[in-house]
């Protein structure tokens, strides 16, 4: 009463001074009102109450710094403090966090069992949102994180296995303004998978673990990146999530709907935007397609579908699938091979087999429908990386996804010889499977010794294994690429000598390595704590590993310890097409002829890339430094990086985030940030027109007479019908004008500013093997004529420029 206003004043300081600490000690609890802020202010934890102040209140952590109140996680959800109480957390001189209310009642307490002793633990919130209780030799005898509540943060795991003392399960709030337990949860399911569960009923389901060992996701094309790991630790698995740093906050939540949602923090928009969301409206949810159906997520609108040898009556898919045919259980049956399938849910897991054995262990029981194989080798498991799976029965809950992942799934279907009809058919039948098996045959022993000379050359052939395609450039559907060790990489390149440096790049540094048996290959060892590295690395490694093509570099393997994270590619020994191209001294190795293979076999290699895969992936990057010469001087398209992959009706794309080389970007890709197959067509005119004339896209004016750059001198030359000039000038013997022609009028179309007047590289390569008559007419490139200021300009608005490759490549 007596008070002046100033001491109150410095007593509410000091009380939000002590109060606002990150950590609880025995002596000091927390009072509603209090709070506790981690270090860096990223997360609270305090009393709320979720409606009007007359309601229940609640323990809970939530994120500090951003405006929207957002709770992830509750201490005593089933068991809130009345209106008509207050509640105290202490932490007893036991290491236990106690909630109790003001008549005495315990609401929550966590139940560590640690002698009383004079141990000085403290509870402390983390900016990842964890709150621990540390003991003083810094073990954490308790985590938030191990007892989660509807949402998982970053950094936190969630055990596949059940746990006592770990709750493996995320259960969603009852309501949005009410915590308690509702039916809903969301977690593994003691082997291999991960359920979303109403009640003890399933209705979603993530699949089997199949040594994937990361997938990454991001928003857009590139700004927040998340990471899903599966950690191996001793026999069981636990699901991370990690994020790279700078991105914004990102939680998954168990919503109170039941919907399994990815949200990331928009800071534009003051809100949470959702990143994906399960289970999708379409034949996402559990058995949605029944039986023996699948979920065919190829399609523009997902629908269910019957695998093969199965039908349906089209109508009702709950009831699933039948077989067309029965299986007569002989053993000619065989297995047709599904690729890129979401394994089915109910099946046996066997330990400790190989693939072969796995097949076997099918094929030898009749009630054996399917099984697949995985290796658990790359997510770092170290006991039985054998990962072999059976369904004796029905398939259940399998679908076939559009993004490349997903595994092979081995189908059991009735033999060939039983299911054609005897006689007439089998007539014409046998000779035509004997004559295409003596095709196999010949083509077997032809690979083999294909196989053979790369490996007597030093190359290691490492994705082949024994698994044949249809054609060299197929798919190849088993690749399964190596996890090399670091002590084998630090010993191959000689501690990361200099003297094996081959080359630097925006992500790193490329050494030349030599493996035991004498194979050479070369190493790109990513910056460390790099997020685009890590970007880099999970690009190359998801999208590269599954490709093969004799136009693209092939990753042989990759090796992740502790923060180094390490690739391991073919050598290539004739260095990069930038190299050679654009050194006046040895640019005459590259005569006319080798050029124009050049030519031709990047556009195979881009076309490889956009139709003829089994995705379509937009390198985003080509230029002449990305393009490698192997000993035959067949190039070779490198760096899958900044690559991005297309689903099925996908036609362009949007980036806030221009990742690219100047003067290969194409306009509406520089200006706007839309990129396409286009784009690539656009950087790959350029880089014809550079192999044509010899001159760098970023050549000082002076060396391209008065024009403003060398497209437009090249547009110009060849309106006059004069392709000579343009012609580097070592090229002058060895040439044929005419191809020379085609090439630049080649190039021209694809420079064109509209990207629907430019080709698409199918037509690029029949254009360039003389297959298309008469060419049309490339329209004049206006748009880096006499704009180049601007464009410029609004490459610096738009984009972080931190993001750009240096202008000129390495
Ligand atoms: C809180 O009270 C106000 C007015 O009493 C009411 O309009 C509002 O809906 C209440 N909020 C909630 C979450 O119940
Ligand atoms: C904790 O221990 C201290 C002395 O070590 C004692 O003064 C205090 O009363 C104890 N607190 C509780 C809640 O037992
Ligand atoms: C996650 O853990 C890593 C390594 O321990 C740490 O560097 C990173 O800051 C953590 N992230 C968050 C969001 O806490
Ligand atoms: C640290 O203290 C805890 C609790 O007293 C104990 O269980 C643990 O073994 C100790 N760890 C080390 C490394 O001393
Ligand atoms: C996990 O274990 C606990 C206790 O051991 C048990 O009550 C619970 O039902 C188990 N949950 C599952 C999904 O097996
Ligand atoms: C949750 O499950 C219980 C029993 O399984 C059931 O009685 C209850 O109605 C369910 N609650 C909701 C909201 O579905
Ligand atoms: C969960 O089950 C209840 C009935 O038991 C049903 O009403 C509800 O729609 C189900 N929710 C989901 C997400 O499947
Ligand atoms: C927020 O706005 C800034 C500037 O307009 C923009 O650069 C950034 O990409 C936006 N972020 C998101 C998440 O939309
Ligand atoms: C795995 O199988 C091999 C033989 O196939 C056997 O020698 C080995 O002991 C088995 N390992 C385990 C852990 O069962
Ligand atoms: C085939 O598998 C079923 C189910 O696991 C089992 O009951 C049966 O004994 C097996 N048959 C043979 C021949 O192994
Ligand atoms: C898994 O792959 C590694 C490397 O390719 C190999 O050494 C190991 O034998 C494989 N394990 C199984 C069970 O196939």
């Amino acid at each position: 009463m007596g008070m002046t206003p100033l001491p109150v004043f410095v007593l509410l300081l000091l009380i939000c001074f002590c109060k606002s600490d990150d950590r609880l000690t025995p002596a000091k609890p927390l009072s509603p009102g209090d709070k506790l802020v981690s270090n860096g202010g990223i997360f609270a934890l305090g009393f709320f109450s979720l409606t009007n102040s007359t309601a229940n209140s609640y323990i809970g952590i939530w994120y500090h710094h951003i405006p929207e109140r957002t709770y992830v996680w509750v201490a005593n959800r089933d068991n809130p403090i009345a209106s008509s109480s207050h509640g105290k957390l202490v932490l007893t001189n036991g290491s236990n966090l106690v909630l109790s209310d003001s008549k005495g009642r315990t609401l929550w307490t966590t139940t560590n069992n640690i002698a009383a002793d004079g141990l000085k633990a403290v509870a402390i919130l983390l900016d990842s949102g964890n709150l621990v209780i540390r003991s003083p030799n810094g073990t954490d005898i308790w985590q938030s994180f191990h007892h989660p509540t509807d949402t998982m943060l970053p950094n936190m795991s969630l055990p596949l296995k059940n746990y006592t003392n770990f709750a493996n399960h995320l259960v969603a709030w009852r309501g949005p303004d009410d915590p308690s337990t509702s039916n809903y949860s969301l977690g593994g399911d003691s082997s291999l998978q991960i359920f979303a569960w109403n009640g003890t009923r399933p209705y979603w389901r993530r699949a089997a673990l199949d040594g994937v060992f990361v997938y990454a996701v991001y928003q857009g094309n590139s700004g927040p990146i998340m990471y899903q790991n599966i950690e191996s630790r001793g026999d069981d698995f636990y699901l991370t999530y990690t994020v790279s740093k700078g991105t914004p906050s990102m939680r998954v939540l168990l919503h109170y709907t039941g919907m399994v949602k990815l949200l990331t923090w928009n800071g534009n928009s003051s809100s949470w935007d959702v990143f994906s969301e399960h289970p999708t409206p379409n034949c996402d949810r559990y058995a949605s397609c029944g039986p023996f159906g699948y979920c065919d997520n190829t399609q523009a609108v997902p629908t269910c579908k019957c695998l093969d040898g199965f039908e349906s009556d089209g109508l009702d898919f709950s009831v699933g699938c039948w077989r067309k045919k029965e299986l007569h259980c002989s053993e000619e049956d065989s297995f047709v091979t599904l690729p890129n399938t979401k394994t089915p849910d109910d099946f046996l897991y066997i330990r400790n087999r190989s693939f072969d054995q796995c097949t076997a262990e099918c094929s030898r029981n009749c009630s054996c429908t399917a099984y697949a194989y995985a290796n658990l080798t790359s997510i770092g498991r170290t006991i039985d990386q054998s990962r072999c799976l059976v369904w004796m029965g029905e398939l259940i809950d399998t679908s076939k996804r559009r993004d490349g992942l997903g595994e092979n799934l081995y189908l059991r279907i009735p033999s060939l010889a039983v299911s054609k009809k005897k006689t007439g058919a089998l007539k014409i039948v046998l000779p035509v499977i004997a004559s295409l098996l003596i095709l196999v045959c010949m083509y077997l022993i032809w690979m083999r010794k294909l196989r053979g000379r790369r490996q007597n050359k030093g190359h290691m052939d490492f994705g082949m294994q024994g698994q044949l395609s249809n054609s060299d450039e197929a798919y190849n559907q088993n690749s399964e690429f190596l996890r090399i060790s670091f002590p084998d990489i630090v010993a191959a390149t000689n501690d990361f000598s200099d003297s094996n440096v081959l080359g630097k790049g925006g992500f790193g540094r490329v050494y030349k390595g030599i493996l035991e048996g004498g194979g050479e290959v070369a190493v790109k060892r990513l910056t460390k704590c790099s997020d685009q590295g890590i970007e880099h690395f999970v690009n190359e490694v998801v999208l590269i590993g599954k490709l093969q093509h004799r136009n693209l570099v092939r990753l042989l393997g990759y090796c992740i310890h502790g923060d180094e994270k390490l690739l391991m590619y073919e050598y290539l020994p004739n260095k990069s097409l930038d190299y050679l191209l654009f050194d006046d001294a040895i640019k005459s190795m590259l005569d006319w002829p080798t050029r124009f293979r050049i030519i031709k076999g990047i556009a195979r290699g881009l076309l490889y890339l956009h139709e003829d895969s089994r995705m379509t992936i937009i390198h985003r990057d080509l230029k002449a430094s990305n393009i490698l010469l192997d000993a035959d001087m067949r190039p070779k398209i490198s760096d899958f990086g900044m690559a991005r992959i297309f689903g099925d009706n996908q036609q362009q794309a949007n980036t806030r985030h221009v990742v690219g080389t100047y003067g290969y970007m194409s306009p509406e890709y520089a200006m706007k940030g839309v990129f396409s197959v286009k784009s690539d067509a656009y950087s790959y005119g350029v880089l014809l027109l550079e192999v044509v004339s010899g001159l760098k896209i970023s050549s000082p004016h002076h060396l391209i007479m008065d024009f403003r750059n060398l497209i437009d001198y090249a547009w110009n030359l060849l309106k006059d019908g004069n392709t000579r000039d343009f012609l580097d000038t070592v090229l002058l013997k060895s040439c044929s004008l005419h191809e020379v022609s085609l090439c630049i009028h080649v190039g021209l179309l694809c420079v064109q500013d509209s990207p629907s007047a430019r080709p698409l590289m199918s037509l690029v390569v029949s254009m360039l093997d003389n297959e298309v008559m008469p060419l049309p007419t490339p329209k004049q490139p206006l748009y880096f004529v006499g704009k180049k200021h601007e464009a410029e300009e609004g490459r610096d608005n738009s984009v972080n420029t931190a993001s750009l490759t240096t202008l000129a490549g390495r």
